[in-house]
């Protein structure tokens, strides 16, 4: 791995600097100082906070994760070998399927059985394609077991019924000798599927069904009475939730709980408004376009916040053994312009050095949460909006938040560190943001890692950091930063962003100090 050396981007910040538009506020102070309390652990940090959202959308399943036996592409059984080495290396620890909007129209005995025999049917939510259903319920097993993730199946709660829910259960997690168990049986599979969680329905309060809260609360608890199985442990069952900083739905949930629940799923995506047609471009945008993303994206802290407080208000009144409620953000990440050339019902976009620190500041945020957010999935894992991977015909790139994705593998199922921190401000306009954020954790075998984002797109911060509780040792780090706001890989230079070692933190007992880099993701990790 090469190493990442200040004076390269000096140049280039120097020239950024003197073009700087007027607008541009002057240099905030560039001293951070944070302090992580190694000595107080927190929560867990559930491995499936880096969970996955991949829905029959756009070429986010055809042609991003399966070509088909046939196909030309390299595949196993047809899977994209390419993409399902780079899912692996990424240990992604849970996929959602099949939906999504999807999910509310999909109607499982559809995928299953020969694949020359599968039900044709229109893809009405994205695009109005023809879906062909080769890829059912033993194509995603498959899939998630190659990847090494869990599943996390969404229902069909919108144009279903609780009997195609229950039996689809019985289909992938029963036991005995059922005539539905038998039918799995012919289908090639002896072994019961695992189902991690099965969620009922998915955005109820729109293309899910158009519901009122209080209707849902009824249909979840009919729904849920009914999701019987000898699976142990059982699947979680995960209720469909709010969106952005509502509270409705969560209220009537938790009012209303009759049925087992473990979750309530929240979805947030960060979109610049305020009319839906007002979405930033995902590349060629001004400073503007990411300190307004930046800023929006931060909001999901104070709306997981308003989560966690109705929950709580219902939990005090509930007896001490009942377990706390999870809070899911089973979609996250940023919606843009579709690419000019791409069918818009696709939700095709490019991702920069933007998404990356995006990726970096939600998971930091989530961090903070780790007691009530155990478990998120981004939108989505291949081709569609936040992606991983994007893929043309043959061709694959990583992009940047795959690449935050990877750097942030420590923290999965590290305890929680608490963490303070003080940073100036950076403004553009009319927006403001911190300049840093961060979150700190303390790994399984015992080392401590720490995220560090400057969202500064001009300004390096020194950073200045007591670790309560560290013992002398030695840090080593990767860093992912660009000379662009909007640097990003293409299929003719897939490279040209990507983690490079950082050898720019310095640790003298318990002190560590660096300077970070303006718009920058650093993840260090302490020995
Ligand atoms: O992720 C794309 C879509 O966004 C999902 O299908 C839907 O749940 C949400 O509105």
């Amino acid at each position: 791995m090469s190493s990442y050396k200040p004076g390269c981007l000096l140049a280039a910040l120097l020239v950024s600097a003197l073009a700087a538009p007027c607008a541009a506020a002057a240099a905030p102070p560039s001293v951070t100082t944070v302090t992580i309390h190694a000595d107080r652990p927190g929560a867990t940090i559930n491995k499936n906070v880096y969970g996955q959202f991949s829905e029959h959308l756009g070429s986010g399943i055809y042609g991003g994760i399966y070509v088909g036996e046939g196909s030309p592409i390299p595949n196993t059984r047809g899977f994209r070998n390419d993409v399902i080495a780079a899912l692996k290396e990424l240990k992604v620890p849970m996929v959602r399927w099949p939906g999504g909007c999807f999910a509310d129209e999909y109607h499982w005995r559809d995928g299953i059985g020969p694949q020359d025999k599968r039900t044709v049917r229109i893809n009405t939510n994205w695009g109005g394609v023809p879906e062909s259903n080769a890829f059912g319920t033993h194509e995603f097993f498959d899939f998630i077991d190659m990847i090494g993730a869990d599943a996390y199946v969404n229902a069909n709660v919108g144009t279903g019924t609780p009997a195609e829910a229950a039996q689809w259960l019985e289909y992938m997690t029963g036991e005995q000798d059922t005539t539905l168990v038998k039918e799995r049986k012919a289908n090639c599979h002896d072994k019961p599927f695992k189902v991690a969680i099965y969620a009922m329905g998915n955005e109820t309060w729109g293309c899910g069904g158009n519901m009122t809260p209080e209707y849902y609360a009824d249909v979840y608890n009919r729904f849920a009475t009914f999701m019987k199985t000898s699976q142990q442990p059982r699947p979680e069952l995960l209720a469909s939730g709010d969106h952005d900083g509502h509270t409705e739905f969560t209220t009537a949930l938790m009012k209303n709980m009759r049925a087992g629940m473990d979750a309530i799923s929240l979805h947030y995506y960060t979109i610049l408004g305020p009319r839906w047609p007002d979405k930033d471009t995902a590349t060629g945008f001004s400073e503007a376009g990411w300190i307004n993303t930046l800023a929006n994206t931060l909001k999901i802290d104070g709306y997981i916040k308003k989560q966690d407080a109705v929950m709580t208000a219902f939990e005090k009144k509930m007896p001490a053994a009942h377990k706390k409620m999870g809070l899911y953000v089973d979609e996250w990440g940023t919606w843009y312009k579709p690419e000019p050339g791409s069918n818009p019902g696709f939700l095709v976009q490019q991702n920069t050095l933007r998404d990356a620190v995006v990726a970096a500041a939600n998971f930091n945020i989530f961090h903070k949460y780790a007691d009530r957010v155990r478990m998120t999935s981004i939108a989505q894992t291949i081709n569609v909006l936040q992606a991983m991977i994007l893929t043309d015909g043959p061709k694959m790139l990583l992009t940047p938040t795959y690449h935050v994705f990877h750097m942030y593998k420590p923290f999965q199922d590290a305890t929680s560190l608490p963490i303070n921190v003080k940073t100036g401000t950076y403004k553009y306009g009319k927006w403001s943001v911190p300049q840093v954020s961060a979150s700190a954790a303390r790994t399984k075998d015992g080392a401590i890692v720490i995220g560090l984002t400057n969202l500064d797109p001009h300004n390096s911060v020194d950073v200045s950091t007591l670790i309560a509780g560290a013992q002398e040792g030695q840090v080593k780090g990767e860093i992912l930063t660009a000379e662009a706001m909007d640097a990003h890989n293409t299929f003719d230079n897939p490279n040209a962003v990507h983690p490079v070692a950082f050898d720019g933190a310095k640790l003298a007992g318990n002190k560590l100090s660096l300077t970070l880099p303006a718009k920058s993701v650093v993840v260090l990790t302490l020995n």
